[in-house]
């Protein structure tokens, strides 16, 4: 990880259960179940990436804090309930036993409603101080709708839909393309358009680091998949070996260890050719590349 992604992270880590609201004792399994997961660790690469956008933007890290802290929540929330019984059913997240084993199925799913419904809370709470300032409130109305949709039917959600429903058939390439470009790309893209809204981008950088998040999103699922079959458990904090058991429509199962490989070469070519507008500046969007390579590593 490089010194910036580390700061990000580490800032993310420090105020991640500020916004968690406060809640009454009588819901306190509710609580510790979401900060469970929320402190089980995690790479937080959506946060950092919006955080990162907002500041390649212009903008201050400190204004895209909250948002970021919400695309964590989503993240969570996703992971609690990808694991359940009745999707993934796998035991082991973020490097210890996930939400359901410990705290049962019913407490998950609510844990994992919960935390979707604290990120929006979160985004919106402060609203108001911003309603004499038009453009500033502007942004952060665009971002929250952003990752609204990038969360929702027309993103993660409809991706995870596809994803069971290819379950224990081949799907077709066209259709794999489409889970994985919702389930995991759509949340991707929405942290680096938010991120870029909150710090005020232009409509051209807008349109180069959407393509280049599109690219990266995409070779992240593939990348996840080739690690399910070559990975080691332990360093992943998952299980391995998991998609052939349920017979998951996966890009290694349907091209092949060394074609997965080769898409994403063209993958991380083509996001490298949307920052290479800007140069020294995109640094940080380049190491990210070099990242997401070296997990295979
Ligand atoms: C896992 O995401 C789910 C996928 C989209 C493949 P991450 O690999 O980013 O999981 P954490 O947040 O670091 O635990
Ligand atoms: C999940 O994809 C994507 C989500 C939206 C959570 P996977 O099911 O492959 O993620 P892992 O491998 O369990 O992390
Ligand atoms: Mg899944
Ligand atoms: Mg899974
Ligand atoms: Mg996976």
């Amino acid at each position: 990880m490089n010194e910036k992604y580390l700061e990000y992270k580490e800032l993310i880590e420090k105020h991640l259960l500020d916004f968690l609201p406060d809640i009454d004792h009588k819901s306190i399994t509710l609580y510790e179940s979401m900060k469970y997961s929320l402190t089980a660790g995690g790479k937080r690469l959506r946060p950092v990436l919006m955080l990162a956008s907002c500041e390649f933007a212009g903008g201050k890290v400190n204004d895209a804090l909250p948002y970021a802290c919400a695309m964590e929540y989503i993240q969570t929330y996703s992971l609690i309930h990808d694991d359940l019984p009745a999707m993934d059913d796998d035991d082991l997240r973020r490097g210890v036993p996930t939400n359901h084993k410990v705290f049962g199925d019913a407490i998950a799913i609510l844990a994992g409603d919960g935390l979707l419904n604290t990120a929006f809370e979160c985004m919106n709470k402060d609203m108001f101080l911003y309603f004499d300032e038009p453009e500033m409130l502007k942004r952060r109305v665009k971002a929250s709708y952003e990752i609204a949709k990038g969360a929702g039917c027309r993103g993660m959600v409809a991706g995870q839909v596809a994803d069971i429903e290819a379950e224990g058939k081949k799907c077709s390439k066209e259709m794999l393309e489409y889970m994985c470009i919702n389930k995991t790309s759509a949340l991707i893209v929405a942290a680096v358009r938010a991120g870029l809204m909150l710090g005020g981008a232009d409509d051209t950088m807008l349109e180069n680091l959407t393509k280049y998040a599109e690219c990266i999103g995409l070779a992240f699922q593939i990348e996840d998949d080739l690690l399910d079959v070559l990975g080691d458990a332990a360093e992943l904090g998952k299980q391995t070996g998991m998609d052939a058991e349920r017979d998951k429509s996966t890009y290694p199962a349907l091209y092949g260890i060394e074609n997965s490989q080769k898409r994403l070469e063209e993958l991380y070519e083509a996001a490298q050719g949307y920052i290479a507008p800007y140069y020294d500046n995109a640094e940080f969007f380049n190491d990210i590349i070099g990242m997401l390579k070296n997990r295979r590593k």
